[in-house]
C-alpha cells in the first residue's frame, strides 16, 4: 500500500487517530495554538470584525472552520466578536466542516454550553456541501493532517508487512518532487482538491490557515509522531506499534501551498504566526484589555498570548497564509 493510503487509514479510517474522540492540550498528545490561548481565535474574530467594519465582507458572511476538533477556535472567535458588536453574532452564519460524528457531537455540546441558543451552529461533512457568496474560512493545523507520500532519490515509500519499502516513483510523484525542489521529504496529498473545493464553495472568500512548516520544502523527512507530548522523529517511528495511537504529521511546504491557492484564484500574505497575529490586531486587543481589567488579570492573559507569539514557543515555528480571492 502507498504510504499516503497508510497515513489516511492511520488518521481517518476505522478507529483511526482522528476518527475517534481525542483530547488536545495538557491531557492529550500535543498542544495547539487553539488549546494554548483564547486570544488565538479571539484575534481572528477581531480581524473579521474589522473586515466587516471596512465593508470588505457583509454582516451575513458565512464563518466557517475546517478541522475544528472541539470547536474552541470558532467559539473564541464568536466570543470576541460579541464583545465588540453583540448584534453581529446574530447575522453571521457559523459552519463547521466536520466529517466525524463524534466531533460534531462534541462541537454541538460545547456551543450549547457556551452560547445556549444565542448562536446557531451548522455542520457539513465536506466543503462540497457549501455554495455561498461570502465566506470567512479558518483552519488551524489542517493541512499538516492531510496524508503525504514519502519521496527519496527517485523512489516513494510503500508499507509492506508494517515496514517501509521503497519503489520507483511514478511520474507524477517525481514531477511534484521537482516542483518542490526536493530529493528527500514529504509530497503532500490532497491540497489541490482542497483548494478547488474551497474556491468552488464561496464566491468571495477570505481564508486563513496556520500550520507547522516553512516557505520551502526542507529536503529532509519532517514526518513525526506525537503521543503524550513526546515527539518521535521519522527515524524512530514504529509503523506497527505507533499506528493509530499517535498523531502523525509533517511540515507544510508553504510556497507550494500558496502557488496552488494562486492557481485557484487566491492570493495574499504568508508570514510567521507572530506577524500574522500582530497584523490582525492582537496587540490592539491587549491594549483594550489593559484598560478594562485589573493589572493582575491583564498579566494572566498576557502570559497565554506570549505562548502564541514568542518566537521560541509557537510564534515562528508556525506560519500563516491569509488569502483572499483575486479572481474567479
Ligand atoms: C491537528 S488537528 C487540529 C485541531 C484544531 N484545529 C486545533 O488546532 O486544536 C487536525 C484536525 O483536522 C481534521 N481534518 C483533517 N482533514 C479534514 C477535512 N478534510 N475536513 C475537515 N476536518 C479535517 C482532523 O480530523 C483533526 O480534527
Amino acid at each position: 500500500m502507498l504510504f499516503s493510503q497508510f497515513m489516511q487509514e492511520w488518521l481517518y479510517e476505522d478507529r483511526g487517530y482522528y476518527s475517534q474522540e481525542r483530547t488536545i492540550g495538557k491531557e492529550g498528545d500535543f498542544y495547539t495554538s487553539v488549546s494554548s490561548s483564547r486570544y488565538f481565535g479571539g484575534t481572528i474574530g477581531y480581524y473579521l470584525y474589522k473586515l466587516i467594519l471596512k465593508n470588505r465582507l457583509p454582516r451575513n458572511t458565512v464563518v466557517c472552520e475546517i478541522g475544528a476538533h472541539k470547536g474552541y477556535l470558532l467559539a473564541d472567535l464568536i466570543q470576541f466578536i460579541y464583545t465588540f458588536d453583540p448584534d453581529l453574532i446574530k447575522s453571521l452564519r457559523f459552519v463547521i466542516v466536520e466529517p466525524f460524528e463524534p466531533n460534531r457531537v462534541m462541537q454541538k455540546s460545547y456551543f450549547q454550553d457556551s452560547f445556549a441558543d444565542e448562536v446557531v451552529l451548522h455542520h457539513v461533512a465536506s466543503l462540497e456541501e457549501i455554495q455561498e457568496d461570502f465566506g470567512f474560512v479558518v483552519a488551524n493545523e489542517l493541512l499538516d493532517a492531510f496524508p503525504c507520500e514519502l519521496f527519496q532519490d527517485g523512489k516513494i515509500a510503500t508499507i509492506v508487512d508494517e515496514e517501509l519499502q521503497w519503489i520507483k516513483a511514478p511520474e507524477n510523484a517525481t514531477k511534484l518532487a521537482t516542483e518542490l525542489d526536493l530529493e528527500k521529504g514529504e509530497l503532500p496529498v490532497g491540497y489541490e482538491d482542497f483548494f478547488q473545493n474551497l474556491t468552488r464553495s464561496f464566491k468571495k472568500l477570505e481564508f486563513i490557515t496556520f500550520d507547522y512548516g516553512e516557505w520551502k520544502a526542507q529536503n529532509r523527512f519532517t514526518l513525526r509522531t506525537y503521543r503524550k507530548h513526546e515527539t518521535k522523529p521519522f527515524e524512530e517511528i514504529d509503523f506497527s506499534k505507533d499506528y493509530k495511537i499517535s498523531d502523525i504529521t509533517y511540515d507544510v511546504p508553504f510556497e507550494y501551498t500558496k502557488d496552488l491557492a494562486l492557481k485557484h484564484g487566491l492570493d495574499g500574505e504568508y508570514s510567521t504566526q507572530v506577524k500574522a497575529l500582530i497584523d490582525m490586531g492582537i496587540l490592539e486587543i491587549l491594549e483594550i484589555l489593559e484598560k478594562n481589567v485589573t493589572h493582575a488579570d491583564y498579566l494572566k492573559e498576557v502570559a497565554t498570548v506570549k505562548t502564541l507569539i514568542d518566537p521560541t514557543i509557537l510564534g515562528e515555528r508556525f506560519k500563516c497564509l491569509r488569502l483572499r480571492r483575486i479572481s474567479s
